[in-house]
């Protein structure tokens, strides 16, 4: 059986890790900044040094493509996504799209031609970071947003997607078209994988999510004069709101997630009682009657601290998918090729969101998941071993050969 050569796929990984690397051994490489350029540039670089051909499409996203021996089959795509969170870590994103790309190297190597043609992809803003909403380039090529509904997204300085993109250089003109299939190698983020002492996670689905932009009104006022039963403290309501959203997370069943990770506090002076607050909430369930609920109980805590705060809370839904289940056949393929290799491996519901989301809306599509150490990702101290890497990669490689057949 064909092997993948991890000391190339590692080494990838490193290399790209150096653009946007933080000192604590992590990356920043946030969506379309001058350093997500930098890194698209060496992915483009080092594809066509693999002879592949390039097209960008208007979102961003690039497909890097090798040819098959029928030329009339729709392509076998393989991918991720590049940029990373503000203290990110080397691999969330970036070993889906050098684990393609290995894969395409080591069918060059060993002169193997598949039956349909294989795409390398990355997709632009996966992470939601800077530009909600998460998934952004995945989901404007599966026609789940248009381009036009989130080129005017701005990020915290006002900078909007188009103006960003333009910045880059990355707004190409290639059309979306149909894909054969779609596979994603990715750590895994949590800790099942490690605790388990299992190689490769077989992602079975994604828990849904529906994520939100909360304004709080209240009135800035005197820390001294203003006495405590007529204030309106913006921060003590958004506090509320967070034990709320904790709360909810940790009472309902089905792998109920709830997060507060963003909140901007105005005018941020320690002798002022603080006006106006914007914070994010980040709800994930296994079942979408489930999110449904959560989302409702919230509404029912946001209006008891709006009465009890006498503040104005306004929230915006920017994010909803709901839970997703990928295609049986492929995800048996992902199970088969684990066997082929004698790795260890086992069922495994994605926490995290993926491009893999909205892909399985049109193609059929699977996941391959490796451990990473401690569970830790959206961390700097994000890590993975090598071996893991190349084995996650090895099943993807078989999986992908499978699906795209040989000539
Ligand atoms: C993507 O990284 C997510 O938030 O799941
Ligand atoms: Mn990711
Ligand atoms: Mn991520």
């Amino acid at each position: 059986m064909v092997q993948i050569k991890s000391e190339r796929l590692w080494g990838s990984l490193m290399d790209l890790a150096r653009i946007g690397a933080t000192p604590k051994g992590g990356v920043r490489r946030l969506t379309l900044t001058e350093v997500d350029r930098e890194g698209r540039d060496r992915f483009v670089g080092w594809c066509k040094e693999a002879g592949l051909e390039i097209a960008v499409d208007g979102i961003g996203n690039i497909f890097a493509r090798r040819a098959g021996t029928d030329p009339s089959a729709a392509p076998v795509a393989i991918g991720s996504h590049l940029d990373s969170q503000p203290s990110g870590g080397k691999f969330d994103g970036a070993y889906g799209v050098m684990a393609g790309l290995e894969v395409v190297r080591t069918l060059n190597d060993a002169g193997i031609r598949t039956r349909a043609p294989l795409e390398v992809v990355s997709w632009t803003n996966e992470e939601g970071s800077r530009f909600v909403p998460t998934c952004m380039g995945s989901g404007v090529f599966a026609g789940v947003f248009s381009l036009e509904s989130v080129s005017g997204n701005k990020d915290v300085d006002g900078i909007t997607v188009g103006e960003a993109l333009k910045k880059t250089g990355y707004a190409g003109t290639a059309q979306p078209h149909k894909l054969g299939a779609y596979f994603e190698a990715h750590i895994e983020q949590g800790p099942v994988l490690e605790q388990t002492k299992t190689t490769i996670g077989v992602v079975l689905g994604a828990l849904g999510q529906r994520w939100f932009d909360v304004a709080i009104t209240g009135q800035d006022s005197h820390a001294g004069p203003t006495p405590m039963e007529t204030r309106k403290d913006g921060l003590v309501a958004a506090s509320r709101l967070v034990l709320e959203v904790n709360r909810i997370a940790n009472t309902f069943p089905d792998y109920a997630r709830g997060t507060v990770g963003f909140m901007q506090v105005k005018p941020n002076s320690r002798n002022v009682v603080p006006g106006e607050v914007r914070m994010t909430v980040d709800f994930r369930n296994a079942k979408d009657a489930t999110l449904t609920a959560m989302c409702n109980e919230l509404d029912l805590s946001v209006s008891r601290v709006e009465k009890e705060c006498r503040v104005k809370i306004e929230k915006k839904q920017v994010v909803y998918f709901p839970p997703s289940e990928f295609a049986p056949d492929l995800v048996d393929s992902v199970r088969a090729g684990s066997k082929a290799f004698g790795y260890s491996h086992r069922d495994i519901v994605s926490g995290a969101a993926h491009d893999a989301v909205y892909m399985s809306r049109i193609a059929p599509t699977a996941m391959v998941f490796v451990p990473c150490e401690g569970g830790i990702s959206h961390n700097e101290i994000e890590s993975a071993r090598a071996e893991d890497l190349a084995a996650g990669c090895n099943v993807l490689l078989q999986a992908v050969l499978t699906k795209a057949g040989t000539a």
